[in-house]
């Protein structure tokens, strides 16, 4: 088995140039690229008129990647429709939540519930698994291509209807759940659903609920719907999609709920674009974000996931799209690996001559790849991953997790109340994170799906939206010994958005030890202050008041009408432990209170000492007990790091030092000797 190396690769676009597709296997090889991606937005090309189909430019691509020894993930075009498409059928086309319709055009512009579109991509599918299922090339079905969006047209409509009367059975079951008497917006018809839209209703936050997660359903029920189509002819080849991350710091992606959608896909695979070089963060600040984001995408299904996409140098729709410095790629690269990747793919391995991704990073540009600098970063890179397969499948052992949820997600962003602007959840969920990533702890990211046990501290940050059963989960997992770590604003609000009776779900006051009376908030300005033993910390945005029933107070605030009662508590439940973080503070209270943490469950550290928190060391331990490790360097400065002894240097062979010297954004791997 190989770590896959290569990427999406749109040979379609060259037809009147057939000698450019030859010459690009040959620069494929001789850049250790062993996998191409093809087909995503070829339908106008596969399919030009309904019906007859073209298959010869995609027959010459196996070809041409069997003669080289490159396996193939073939794409199914659902991601574009083609013109005469929508021409014929114009409710494959999206309506907005305006209500309007789209014209043709962009991609992603379809509508997942509409019984035309699903025919039409039934067909081609089928067309392309007839063809290429049993290729010896095809390594992977890719299918369409980050699928998203929603789309409100009358088909959509009565589809949520329907997904609604088989959830809740009865209106009046709906009318509760929704709290529908409020502003008097009791249904008293299923035709008087409707999604939430800005020209209707959007203040409904269980509503608002029940759409995404329709628009999750609606989405894997789609791609269910493409994969059955490929399995009449082709039940034996993973079959996956690729998944996103939104914005510059790389949260997981809003619009659907991968928890769920992870659960249908053979391996999660996502397509990771960090900004690096921006002028906002350090590289190391940004890597802490790639390092969380992997961590939860590869927890997903707790296996090594496959990146789909990465840029081999700059993107197309940053504001600004910045090269990478020579050798950031390795770097970056590398650390995609180390939490957890099988690859290190690409968007995209030619540069398109026209249109809008022209000027998008790839490993063939517009300069010829002797004279391209990104070219020769891809080959060295190429090599070094040459040398690591037998990373292949190894996982990440971990003893610590912090917890995510896609519905807490949306559910806080809806919140009207509190702080809204000081919310925060993705940079809580960081700042819970970063005592970890910079004293080299593995960390998975877990979702509700997860199994707990095995872990030794579990972190809860902002868990607003709190089911029963997470807290059945949750006691299960305390009582036999596991630690937790509870936050401000956790367990008010259930499935649907209704607020507990109290204020705050029962049983987690009780597996607390507190009764919370009261959430305080500051303007950005204000502060308070928390004192632990000598140390006083800063305070900021969020503060609970709350009274102790069993728990023991760690810290006290520092001001305001409640100075001087409990911030921090702990709590001891069953053969294990809750603690309660209050307020929110900064990041030196954190990293103080998770150290104690981690020497109290000695939990232990992937190095000993080093000179920067910069330093990232990060571990994969494979089948046989071989322990990859990955050492990287985030700053600008030689810095040294202590590892643990007997290490080898897979590049040289040799054993190195425990302390071990890495250059400016230098990364070395070495493997334990079994
Ligand atoms: C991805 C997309 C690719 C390409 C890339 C550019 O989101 O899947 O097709 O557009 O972005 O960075």
């Amino acid at each position: 088995m190989k770590l896959l190396h290569g990427g999406d690769y749109f040979p379609e676009q060259w037809q009147t140039q057939p000698e450019t597709i030859k010459e690009d296997f040959a620069y494929f090889k001789q850049a250790n690229i062993n996998t191409v991606t093809v087909g995503m937005f070829a339908w106008s090309i596969l399919e030009p008129e309904e019906d007859h189909f073209n298959f010869a430019w995609l027959d010459q691509v196996f070809d041409l990647a069997e003669e080289n020894g490159i396996k193939v993930i073939l794409g199914t075009p659902s991601g574009a429709r083609p013109n005469w498409l929508a021409s014929k059928y114009p409710d494959v086309l999206r309506v907005n939540s305006r209500l309007e319709r789209n014209l043709f055009g962009g991609r992603h512009n379809h509508c997942f519930t509409s019984v035309n579109y699903r025919e039409r991509v039934r067909i081609v599918n089928e067309k392309l698994a007839e063809r290429y299922g049993q290729r010896e090339s095809l390594l992977m079905w890719h299918l369409s291509n980050e699928y998203s969006g929603e789309c409100h047209c009358e088909q959509c409509q009565s589809a949520f209807r329907h997904w609604l009367q088989e959830k809740y059975g009865t209106l009046e079951a709906v009318n509760q759940a929704y709290w529908n008497t409020f502003w008097s917006h009791t249904y008293t018809d299923w035709q008087q659903i409707h999604s939430p839209t800005e020209v209707g209703e959007m203040a409904v936050h269980a509503l608002n609920l029940d759409w995404r997660r329709f628009v999750t359903d609606q989405t894997i029920d789609f791609y269910l719907h493409e994969k059955a189509a490929l399995q009449r002819y082709s039940d034996d080849v993973p079959v996956t999609t690729n998944f996103m991350a939104d914005t510059e710091h790389l949260i997981p992606f809003q619009a659907l709920d991968y928890s769920k959608f992870s659960q249908v896909v053979d391996v999660v695979t996502w397509d990771c674009y960090p900004a690096w070089h921006n002028d906002w963060e350090s590289e190391a600040n940004l890597a802490l974000k790639v390092g969380f984001i992997n961590d939860l995408y590869r927890s997903l299904k707790e296996q090594p996931f496959l990146i789909m996409e990465s840029s081999p140098s700059f993107v197309n729709w940053h504001d600004v799209n910045r090269p990478k410095r020579p050798g950031m790629h390795q770097l970056a690269s590398m650390q995609l690996l180390a939490h957890g990747s099988d690859s290190v793919l690409y968007f995209q391995m030619r540069a398109s001559k026209g249109s809008s991704e022209k000027f998008h990073g790839s490993v063939i540009g517009h300069v010829p790849p002797e004279r391209n600098r990104v070219y020769q970063e891809v080959a060295t890179l190429g090599q070094r991953m040459a040398e690591l397969d037998g990373l292949v499948g190894s996982m990440k052992q971990s003893e610590v997790a912090v917890y995510y949820d896609w519905e807490n997600d949306w559910a806080l962003q809806d919140i009207q109340g509190f702080s809204k602007t000081g919310m925060h959840y993705h940079r809580t969920l960081h700042d819970h994170y970063r005592p970890f990533w910079q004293q080299d702890v593995n960390v998975d990211v877990i979702t509700k799906n997860n199994a707990f046990e095995g872990y030794k501290l579990l972190i809860m940050p902002m868990v607003y939206l709190h089911s029963e059963d997470l807290l059945e989960k949750i006691q299960t997992f305390v009582k036999s010994g596991g630690t937790v770590v509870y936050t401000y604003l956790s367990g008010m609000a259930n499935e649907t958005d209704l607020v507990y009776e109290g204020g705050t779900l029962a049983g987690l006051q009780d597996l607390l030890g507190v009764i919370i009376n009261e959430t305080d908030v500051y303007y950005p300005s204000q502060t308070n202050q928390l004192l632990l033993g000598d140390a006083t910390y800063q305070v900021h945005d969020y503060a609970t008041v709350f009274e102790r029933t069993s728990a023991e107070a760690m810290a006290y605030y520092g001001s305001d009408f409640y100075q001087g009662e409990a911030a921090v508590s702990v709590n001891h439940y069953g053969d294990g432990q809750a603690y309660y973080i209050g307020a929110r503070t900064g990041d030196d209270f954190l990293a103080t209170f998770y150290t104690d943490l981690l020497e109290q469950l000695n939990i232990s550290s992937n190095s000993s000492t080093k000179t920067s928190q910069d330093v990232s060391v990060q571990t994969r331990e494979a089948i046989d007990g071989t322990v990859y490790y990955f050492a990287m360097n985030f700053s600008n400065q030689l810095q040294s790091v202590e590892l643990s002894p007997n290490l080898v240097d897979v590049s040289t062979g040799q054993e190195v030092e425990t302390s071990l010297d890495l250059q400016a954004f230098e990364v070395k791997v070495l493997i334990s000797k079994t």
